[in-house]
């Protein structure tokens, strides 16, 4: 029995100085860049997913009514396309910049239309810790996100107005490289 205690205690020491160098001399990845560390992506998926199995709600408190889906391409706009991209545009570049990278949510590889609303909503409302998905919490009316959560549900299969009111804004004018020229007096 002693043997096995010390083995034990000899074995924690050993695993938890490992992780000590490997943390503190810079082999961990950082920049988000960087490749996964080991299991990393295994453990954030099943950490989530546990989470998002007690906590998500169940019951949508709202329809897919086409004024609500168009209340969720307003917030959409505003808030997501930045990192999630628009239906008729080039991937965001920034949200390919990313670590975990921002999936492209009207993209077919990466629609959470298969996901219920009340994922989705969790997911906006609190955010996804270490990665740039932020919480919407104090940003949006919880209207709002459950808005934006069924207008995702609904991304491949969205009326022809809602589609036409996610374009992207353009780009503000670029201000003048130089000041205007002084009129002449003259
Ligand atoms: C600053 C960038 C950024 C913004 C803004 C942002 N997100 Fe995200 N979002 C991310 C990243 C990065 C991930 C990937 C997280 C991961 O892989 O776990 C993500 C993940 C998600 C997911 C999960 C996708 C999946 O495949 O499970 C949903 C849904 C989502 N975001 C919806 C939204 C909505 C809706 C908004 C706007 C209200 C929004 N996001 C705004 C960066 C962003």
């Amino acid at each position: 029995m002693g043997r096995f205690l010390l083995g034990l205690i000899i074995g924690i020491c050993l695993v938890a100085g490992g992780a000590f160098i490997y943390f503190t001399t810079g082999m961990a990845p950082v920049a988000a860049t960087a490749q996964p560390m080991p299991f990393e992506r295994l453990l954030a998926k099943k950490a989530l997913h546990a989470k998002l199995q007690a906590d998500a709600p169940k019951t949508v408190p709202l329809q897919p009514t086409t004024q609500n889906l168009l209340a969720g391409a307003m917030v959409y706009s505003h808030n997501c396309a930045f990192c999630h991209g628009m239906p008729q545009a080039a991937p965001s570049v920034e949200g390919s910049g990313m670590f975990p990278h921002a999936p492209q949510l009207f993209t077919q590889r990466d629609m959470v239309t298969d996901d219920p609303p009340g994922v989705t909503y969790w997911k906006v409302k609190n955010g996804i810790r270490l990665t740039g998905m932020p919480s919407f919490q104090k940003a949006l009316t919880d209207q709002q996100i459950w808005q934006v959560s069924l207008l995702l549900r609904e991304a491949d299969k969205l009326p022809p107005e809602v589609t036409a009111a996610l374009v992207p804004t353009p780009a503000p004018a670029a201000a003048p490289a130089k000041p205007a020229p002084e009129p002449k007096h003259r």
